[in-house]
């Protein structure tokens, strides 16, 4: 099985698209999303649209994707945030809304878990440190994890008895060769809001028969989304941010 692996789309269209183009051309067998299918972004009703017509898709809820529903969670936001938020509920049909409801708190599947953050707090968490990758080895079974909502693309391993790794993904086309008795925990960074530097959209492709992850760097059309963002009025932080890749 082929999975397209994607995660922090955050409205952002023009990557999406320039994505599952890719994703097609490579040709899988299903979709595995992240979370944070929303926010930030100008164009939230065209990312829902595209994403339900996905076959054999299962996808976790992210805590932009929850905020729609929970008003705690709204709260939790900066103010850029929130300004994205209310703009995103005005754009949203029922259809979508009720399409991004459908997704999962956590992903315990055959070929792979999958949740936002972490196990441990599944909407706040952060999980980036080998302490957390520890904290989370027992909350989850199998070989392979995927997590998002850091926007960063990184692979954590661990083989009994011995220290947690981390490693970055750097580079535009790079493959990991998974290996027998090693769990990995693998964010494939984010599609609509990349936060490492680095502007290209990014995901990954996950190979079960070849048990390879390979992750994918993409441009896509900045401007496009940059004058989208000024002339719907969001916060210029939005827009600026995206070239930055942070
Ligand atoms: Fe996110």
């Amino acid at each position: 099985m082929k999975y397209a692996v994607l995660s922090d789309i955050h409205s952002n269209y023009e990557a999406l698209d320039v994505v599952l183009k890719k994703v097609d051309e490579i040709g899988v067998d299903g979709y595995a999303f992240c979370g944070d299918l929303i926010g930030y972004g100008p164009d939230p009703e065209e990312c829902c649209q595209r994403m339900m017509k996905l076959k054999n898709f299962v996808g976790v809820m992210g805590n932009h994707d929850m905020s729609l529903f929970r008003e705690d969670f709204f709260n939790w936001f900066s103010d850029y945030a929130k300004e994205s938020m209310l703009y995103t509920a005005k754009q949203l049909s029922k259809k979508s809304q009720d399409f991004i409801k459908s997704f999962g708190r956590e992903y315990h599947g055959k070929d792979f878990c999958m949740v936002h953050g972490s196990f441990l707090d599944p909407f706040r968490d952060y999980l980036l440190s080998a302490e957390q990758f520890v904290l989370n080895l027992d909350k989850w079974k199998g070989q392979l994890c995927f997590v998002g909502h850091s926007h960063v693309p990184f692979i954590m391993s661990y083989k009994s008895n011995h220290m947690p790794q981390i490693d970055l993904f750097l580079g535009s086309d790079v493959t990991i060769k998974m290996l027998p008795g090693i769990r990995y925990m693998i964010n494939p960074g984010s599609i609509g809001q990349p936060r490492d530097t680095n502007a290209k959209a990014s995901f990954g492709i996950l190979n079960t028969k070849e048990q390879t992850f390979r992750l994918i760097r993409l441009p896509y059309d900045i401007e496009a989304v940059q004058s989208k963002i000024e002339s719907r009025g969001l916060p210029t932080i939005l827009s600026t941010r995206l070239k930055q890749g942070k």
